[in-house]
């Protein structure tokens, strides 16, 4: 069982959005995913009320609860866990990067985004957690990504921790899937929001696989 983090310390990075559709993806894959809803606003918890499918299982905890929830998901055969975090908690950010496999970090291509992340970026370096940025609501690029993106992108090249080479775009079916409860790979499973997730899940995968093999 691998356990990723969607860890940020700014509010509305994306973390919820990504967990959501990243755990919708690894199901439609063939895994049997938990997504740990650890956020007092519990947007995922909500997100899986509407949701007409039982599937991925939606659990909420509190962080200091989580080790639990993770002996038992492992109990109950779960192949892939993300814990979806609240913003502006650097102790439990802390804990749950510590016990994930690998974390997530959401940022959106804007400077005070930039500036905000590298509080959490410091904060897992300390614990020595394995991490990526995952630049998130980036500009529409015209054959390739936004110049915006990809200067951000050098902008953050002295982080503490690499950015991940697939950058998520700003679309309207994120939010238009999240109403009733789905996910951009089940309400529009051939568009361009569609394939992002499914290469973001194959890059991260890949960083699950080798950093726990
Ligand atoms: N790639 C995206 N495209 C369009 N809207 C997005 C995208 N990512 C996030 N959003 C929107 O931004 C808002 C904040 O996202 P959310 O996932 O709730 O952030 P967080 O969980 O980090 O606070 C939500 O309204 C969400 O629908
Ligand atoms: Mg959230």
């Amino acid at each position: 069982m691998k356990v990723l983090g969607v860890v940020a310390q700014k509010g509305g990075a994306g973390k919820t959005t990504l967990t959501v559709h990243l755990a919708t993806y690894a199901e439609l894959q063939g895994l049997s995913v938990l997504v740990v809803d650890t956020d007092a606003q519990k947007s995922a918890s909500k997100w899986a009320h509407r949701r007409e499918s039982e599937t991925p299982a939606v659990f909420y905890s509190e962080v200091s609860g989580v080790p639990d929830v993770l002996k038992k998901a492992k109990g109950k055969g779960f192949d892939l866990v993300l814990v979806d975090t609240a913003p502006s908690h650097s102790v439990d950010t802390a804990k749950v990067a510590k016990l994930a496999d690998f974390s997530i970090i959401p940022s959106r291509p804007a400077v005070f985004d930039i500036d905000a992340i590298s509080n959490t970026t410091r904060l897992l370096a300390q614990i020595d957690a394995n991490a990526a940025i995952v630049l998130n609501a980036c500009p529409v690029g015209r054959g390739g990504e936004n110049s915006l993106t990809t200067e951000v992108r050098k902008a953050l090249a002295d982080s503490e921790y690499p950015v991940c080479p697939v950058s998520v775009t700003q679309r309207a079916a994120f939010t238009h899937a999240l109403i009733d409860g789905r996910a951009v790979n089940e309400f529009e499973p051939t568009g361009k929001a569609a394939k992002e997730i499914q290469n973001l899940w194959n890059w991260i995968n890949e960083q699950l696989g080798a950093k726990h093999g």
